[in-house]
């Protein structure tokens, strides 16, 4: 519509400027795109079929010839050459060929056509460059979670292309990468998770609407944020060790390698950090080590241990019940490393038996102690040994456990015992007394007269006395006879006494000295001089 409503205008001028000026139809100009390396068309004017003698020409700074519809006249380049009577065709366009170009129509009068030709290169050679990141065997980049990454996208295009960003995260549309601005660079600061995904770099030739784009996949990495946690415990079913190791929260998941410590022989290696081992290749306190590793974790890895142990029990040796009563063994595990099962068997065969629970036997686990209960206990069935089991992947620990059932004994029993035992003595006693009852009646009244003597003493003497009363009739002798077998210790006492006396008062007259001589004789020497003085005497 615009071109058809200026058409008439250069008419007008040309018919009525001919003369005036000889290139008047600047207004009538065209623009016509073309792509390196395409062939392109410029129509002079719009005029389609006969015409007349059509002469083209650069007109960049000054006209230059290029083709003429005279054939006698040679085109200045074989890419140039006439189409559809009056059109300049030229082939495999360079950035070179970009400019104004003019052709003159000569018929009835010359005419003039501007047509302006602008040459688009590209975009080609697409390139999206993502720094500070790792690459995966596959190819595939990845970056670590809270790095900074640079993303740039470079491209060959004339005139330079506009760059737009898209970005698409899994399962999800693709959209616009930032606020709609197109930037052939930019960078992301904290990466996040939300920031993995397909980034897309779009260069658009604005000339040409030419446009091409580059999908670059990049993933974000991010380490366990704790350490390594890891444990042994009994694989179930089996009776096997089974070695865990945990590091939650990375992506993707870590790998964990497990060894021997020291040594560092390896146990096994996974991204399970699972490892079960057979009782043959345990001992008590051995140690395995756990090493976790992650793509974007710390290089050397990090570690946790695990160091194994066989259980020690700690239970009393014996015990006693009666007869229709209840008995509590427990049995304290500790040092067991996975812990321990604990069992609670009878040895009344071979192999023992193990207790079921019943509600003869009461069984409780509370942790790495065990309790079992006898309820009414029974002589024939419960008296015997009970062992108590607590066994490890790393080993196995037995306590044996006597019982002893008693009859139960109640306190009437005791007492009517005991007032039996009494009556018993009394009865004895009296029959004693009935036998020997006139000694016993002598003895008495003597008893009273030596009174300072004590009553074993009294029973004691007593049997002899009957000896020598047996032997010796006369009563009142045999008396002061007693008496003088019973004192000769004092007696003797009492005359070692006097004969020092006597000896220091004979001292006295040969020493001729006064009171102090007496008085150190008496105190300080008188042991000894009682001992020397005893053989002349
Ligand atoms: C350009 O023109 C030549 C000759 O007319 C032709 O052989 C060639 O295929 C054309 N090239 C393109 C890209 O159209
Ligand atoms: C050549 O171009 C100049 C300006 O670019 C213009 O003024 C002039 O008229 C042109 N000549 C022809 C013959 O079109
Ligand atoms: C074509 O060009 C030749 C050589 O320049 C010239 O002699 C001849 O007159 C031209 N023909 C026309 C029709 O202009
Ligand atoms: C062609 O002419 C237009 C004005 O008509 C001018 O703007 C442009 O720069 C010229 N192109 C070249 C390559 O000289
Ligand atoms: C000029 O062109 C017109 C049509 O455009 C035509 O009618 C006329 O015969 C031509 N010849 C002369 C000599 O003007
Ligand atoms: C490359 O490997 C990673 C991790 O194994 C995977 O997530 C990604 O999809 C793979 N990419 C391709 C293109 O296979
Ligand atoms: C982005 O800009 C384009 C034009 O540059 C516009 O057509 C489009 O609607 C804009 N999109 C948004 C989301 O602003
Ligand atoms: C990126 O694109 C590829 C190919 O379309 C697709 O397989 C992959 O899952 C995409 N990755 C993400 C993170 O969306
Ligand atoms: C225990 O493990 C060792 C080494 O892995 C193996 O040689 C042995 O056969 C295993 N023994 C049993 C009883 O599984
Ligand atoms: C034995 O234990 C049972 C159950 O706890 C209880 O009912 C019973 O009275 C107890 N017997 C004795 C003698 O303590
Ligand atoms: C039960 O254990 C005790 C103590 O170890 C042992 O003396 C006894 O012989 C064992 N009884 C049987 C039947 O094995
Ligand atoms: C206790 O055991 C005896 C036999 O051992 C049985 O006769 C009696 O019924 C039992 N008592 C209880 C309360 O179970």
């Amino acid at each position: 519509m615009a071109a058809g409503g200026r058409a008439p205008a250069p008419w007008v001028l040309l018919c009525l400027g001919a003369l005036l000026a000889p290139w008047v139809s600047a207004g009538l100009e065209a623009v016509v795109i073309g792509e390196v390396h395409e062939n392109v068309t410029l129509l002079c004017g719009s005029v389609l079929g006969p015409r007349g003698l059509v002469t083209w020409y650069r007109n960049d700074s000054e006209l230059v010839f290029l083709l003429s519809s005279n054939s006698s006249l040679q085109p200045a380049d074989p890419r140039y050459s006439l189409a559809n009577a009056g059109s300049l065709h030229i082939e495999t366009l360079s950035l070179q060929d970009e400019g104004n170009y003019t052709c003159q129509e000569v018929l009835n009068e010359t005419r003039w056509f501007r047509v302006w030709l602008q040459v688009a290169s590209g975009p080609c050679q697409v390139e999206v460059n993502i720094s500070s990141t790792g690459t995966l065997p596959n190819g595939t980049l990845y970056a670590a979670k809270g790095s900074q990454v640079d993303f740039s996208c470079s491209s060959s295009s004339w005139p330079p292309p506009i760059v737009e960003w898209w970005f698409q995260a899994p399962d999800s549309r693709t959209e616009p990468f930032g606020n709609n601005w197109t930037a052939s660079s930019f960078k992301l600061f904290l990466m996040s998770q939300n920031l993995q995904g397909n980034y897309t770099c779009l260069a658009k030739n604005m000339l040409s609407g030419r446009h091409r784009n580059v999908t670059t996949e990049l993933l974000v990495y991010s380490p366990p944020p704790s350490v390594p946690q890891c444990w042994a415990e009994m694989s179930p079913g089996t009776f096997m060790l089974q070695l865990t190791c945990r590091w939650d929260k990375g992506y993707p998941d870590p790998n964990f390698l497990w060894t021997e410590e020291p040594g560092g022989v390896v146990v096994g290696k996974s991204q399970l950090g699972v490892e079960r081992l057979n009782q043959s290749q345990l001992s008590d306190g051995k140690k395995f080590k756990c090493v976790g590793s992650h793509i974007v974790g710390p290089e050397s890895g990090t570690s946790c241990m695990v160091q194994i142990r066989s259980p020690s029990i700690l239970s009393e040796p014996m015990k006693t019940c009666f007869v229709g009563g209840n008995v509590t063994f427990t049995c304290q595990v500790s040092g067991a490393y996975p812990p321990a099962k604990i069992l609670w068997l009878r040895n009344l065969t071979q192999p023992e038996v193990v207790i079921q629970p019943s509600s003869h036997y009461v069984i409780t686990h509370n942790g790495q102690s065990s309790t079992l209960t006898i309820r009414n206990c029974s002589q024939g069935l419960d008296e015997g040994y009970y062992v108590c089991r607590a066994e490890n992947p790393v080993g196995l620990r037995e306590v044996d456990i006597w019982l002893s059932v008693k009859e139960p004994v109640n306190i009437g029993g005791i007492v009517g015992t005991i007032v039996s035992l009494l009556l018993l003595g009394l009865a004895i006693i009296s029959g004693l007394i009935l036998y020997y009852s006139p000694m016993f009646c002598w003895k008495v009244g003597r008893t009273f007269r030596r009174q300072d003597m004590g009553d074993v003493m009294v029973l004691v003497d007593s049997e002899e006395e009957e000896v020598e009363e047996e032997k010796d009739v006369a009563e009142e002798e045999e008396e002061e006879a007693n008496e003088r077998v019973e004192l000769p210790k004092e007696v003797q006492k009492h005359s070692h006494i006097h004969r020092v006396t006597a000896l220091v008062n004979g001292n006295i007259e040969q020493m001729g000295n006064g009171l102090q001589a007496l008085q150190d004789d008496s105190g300080e020497q008188q042991s000894d001089t009682v001992q020397d003085d005893d053989r002349p005497v």
